[in-house]
């Protein structure tokens, strides 16, 4: 049977440099966060909807197979989106997604699947309303629909530098979507280039979801929320001038923070692995020693984010190759870089 609509998008994944961990309401952040989009680690999603009016149906398929743990996931996500979607009730949905990265190499995939499939639910809405995509008002609705699906998704919607949250100075900003970070930044950091170093890739055994509600009761929380929105500002000043060492000392202190607060949540929440130690320790030598711009930074699990300007490209994947790769599981990494936000595969852009 031929879908009444269908549509793919290739959405990325992207790496937080000031976190958003706390959360309230209907996933409404407790600081404002700022995050470099990449390129190469996305998810595909195609969406084929048939209008049949027998109520709400999903079928979802990863990689090609029937995941129904996935698929539950993804149909109680749809299922909180009838206020805001009430269309989605006619339709039964048919929804194909892959990654461009191994599902179990640790690396988190939320971001890029949610966004994804935020922006083919957008496209469906927008065609039955007959208005154009690829406005404005398009992108802030699928950052609002993928931050309903997993917080860190809304950012993934924009391209380069996204922010999410209110911050003050900047009017564009909210705490229901993300926006592109609208400042001029000094050369050095307009195209930043992000190795992902694969340290393990066992399951966590902390949800983000149980992290952010941790939160709710951790003594530094609100001491947390505070120095969130000083790095950011000073983050974003360091960007603006060009002032590497400043953004790497704030980028480090970010992701150790985040780190400090898992442990201290939960006894699940060591994340971190000796590997993951060595390799900190590694980067922070070779920065000291040759001078080179290079900096770490961590999302909730124990790989690595080593993040550099592209003139640092050569030295850094040479430092890679004999430094780091010995730390990691079977020697594996992903060469990423900046990248310029989601795409609209099929139908093509009219
Ligand atoms: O989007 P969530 O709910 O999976 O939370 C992700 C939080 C971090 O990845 C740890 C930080 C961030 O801002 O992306």
């Amino acid at each position: 049977m031929k879908p009444d609509f269908e549509t793919t998008w290739k959405s990325p994944s992207n790496i937080a440099l000031v976190k958003y961990w706390g959360k309230h309401g209907a996933q409404l952040p407790n600081n404002a966060s700022l995050s470099l989009t990449l390129k190469n680690a996305h998810t595909i999603t195609t969406l084929k909807a048939y209008r049949l009016h027998s109520g709400l149906q999903v079928k979802y398929l990863f990689e090609e197979e029937h995941r129904p743990d996935f698929e539950a996931k993804v149909k109680r996500y749809i299922e909180t989106l009838r206020n805001e979607m009430p269309f989605i009730d006619e339709y039964a949905l048919e929804i194909q997604s892959r990654n461009s990265f191994p599902h179990s190499a640790g690396i988190a995939s939320s971001a890029s699947s949610m966004s994804a499939l935020a922006l083919c639910l957008v496209s469906l809405e927008y065609a039955l309303q007959r208005n154009p995509t690829h406005t404005p008002a398009f992108f802030n609705r699928a950052s609002f629909i993928a931050r309903l699906g997993s917080g860190s998704a809304s950012r993934s919607v924009f391209g380069q530098w996204a922010t999410w949250g209110k911050i003050d100075g900047l009017p564009q900003t909210s705490d229901i979507y993300a926006s592109p970070l609208r400042v001029k930044n000094a050369p050095l950091f307009q195209q930043m280039r992000d190795a992902v170093l694969l340290v393990s890739s066992s399951p966590k055994k902390v949800s983000s979801s149980m992290g952010h509600s941790l939160m709710n009761v951790h003594p530094f929380a609100s001491a947390r929320y505070r120095q969130a929105n000083e790095n950011l500002q000073a983050l974003m000043f360091s960007m603006q001038v060009g002032d590497f060492e400043t953004f790497a000392s704030i980028v480090e202190n970010e992701a150790l923070t985040l780190h400090s607060l898992l442990m201290t949540s939960s006894d699940d929440g060591l994340l971190l692995k000796p590997g993951s130690l060595q390799l900190l320790e590694e980067i922070r030598q070779f920065r000291e020693q040759t001078g080179a711009r290079v900096c770490f930074t961590l999302d909730a699990g124990p790989n690595i984010h080593l993040l550099y300007p592209e003139s640092e490209k050569e030295i850094v994947h040479g430092f890679i190759r004999d430094s780091l790769l010995g730390h990691c599981e079977n020697q594996q990494w992903i060469d990423d870089e900046m990248g310029i936000g989601p795409e609209q595969i099929e139908p093509k852009r009219k």
